[in-house]
C-alpha cells in the first residue's frame, strides 16, 4: 500500500545556481507539503552511505564526490501516493530525457548534476527520512 511520505535532495548544483526557491515553490505548487527540512553538508562518507544501494554501479564513487561536493537541502514531503507523485514530478534521471513541467527538465544540468533526489520506493522512502532526520524531526 502506498504511503503518503516522501524523501527529497535539492543537489548541490541547484543550491549552488540559487535554485532552492523555485524547486521549493514547484513541489509546493504540485501539492506537496513540506514537513521536516534540513540545510546541510555531507561528507563523502556519508553520502558513501547513504547511496550505498548503488556502491556496484559504475557512477557511485562519481555521485559520493559529487553529493558532497556542497550543501544540500533534505526534506520530507507529504502528500496522497508521494512516491510515484514526486517521481513523475521530478522527471527521468537524465534531463534529455525529462518530461516538460518537470523539476529535471526545468533545472538539472546532467544526468550527474540533477538537481533534485526522490526516493523509489516507500520501504526507501523511510529509511531515507530516518537517515537524515531524527524521530523529533519527523513527526
Ligand atoms: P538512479 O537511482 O538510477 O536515478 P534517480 O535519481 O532518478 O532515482 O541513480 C541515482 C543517482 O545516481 C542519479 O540521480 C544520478 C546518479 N547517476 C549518475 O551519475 N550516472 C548514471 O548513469 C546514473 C544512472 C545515475
Amino acid at each position: 500500500m502506498a504511503t503518503n511520505r516522501t524523501f527529497t535532495m535539492v543537489k548541490p548544483d541547484a543550491v549552488e545556481a540559487g535554485n532552492i526557491g523555485g524547486i521549493l515553490n514547484m513541489i509546493e505548487e504540485a501539492g506537496f507539503k513540506i514537513v521536516a527540512m534540513k540545510y546541510v553538508k555531507l561528507s563523502a562518507e556519508i553520502a558513501g552511505k547513504f547511496y550505498e544501494v548503488h556502491s556496484e554501479r559504475p557512477f557511485y564513487g562519481e555521485l559520493c564526490e559529487y553529493m558532497s561536493s556542497g550543501a544540500i537541502v533534505a526534506a520530507i514531503l507529504e502528500k496522497d501516493n508521494a512516491v510515484a507523485d514526486f517521481r513523475k514530478l521530478i522527471g527521468a534521471t537524465n534531463p534529455a530525457d525529462a518530461e516538460e513541467g518537470t523539476i529535471r527538465k526545468k533545472y538539472a544540468t546532467s544526468i550527474s548534476a540533477n538537481a533534485v533526489h526522490g526516493s523509489d520506493s516507500d520501504e526507501n522512502a523511510a529509511i531515507e527520512g530516518s537517515f537524515f532526520f531524527s524521530q523529533f524531526e519527523r513527526f
